[in-house]
């Protein structure tokens, strides 16, 4: 089994910032497509602002070190399955 992964959302609030491009609402769909596939919704946690907002909203995988840039909640299921679901075993 991998090192379990772990999705940080940024939905900071403010002007240009990630919460007022949606970043709220896709927090909210990581935890309910987590759930969905069995897992646990601490999986998703909610990300302080990194300086990137101008590309937010932005989600960062841990331990992977992949960030995603003007993620929309249709990218979620795709995300979700890539880093959680296909993880790898070596
Ligand atoms: S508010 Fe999300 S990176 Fe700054």
């Amino acid at each position: 089994m991998g090192t379990p992964r772990q999705i940080f959302v940024c939905a900071t609030l403010g002007e240009g910032r990630c919460g007022e491009k949606g970043g709220g609402e896709l927090f909210e769909a990581f935890r309910e497509e987590v759930s969905r596939m069995g897992l646990s919704p601490s999986t998703v946690l909610r990300n302080a602002c990194t300086r990137r907002h101008e590309e937010g909203p932005v989600v960062f995988i841990f331990p992977d070190d992949v960030w995603y840039t003007r993620v929309h909640t249709g990218d979620v299921p795709e995300i979700v399955e890539r880093h959680l679901l296909r993880q790898t075993t070596a």
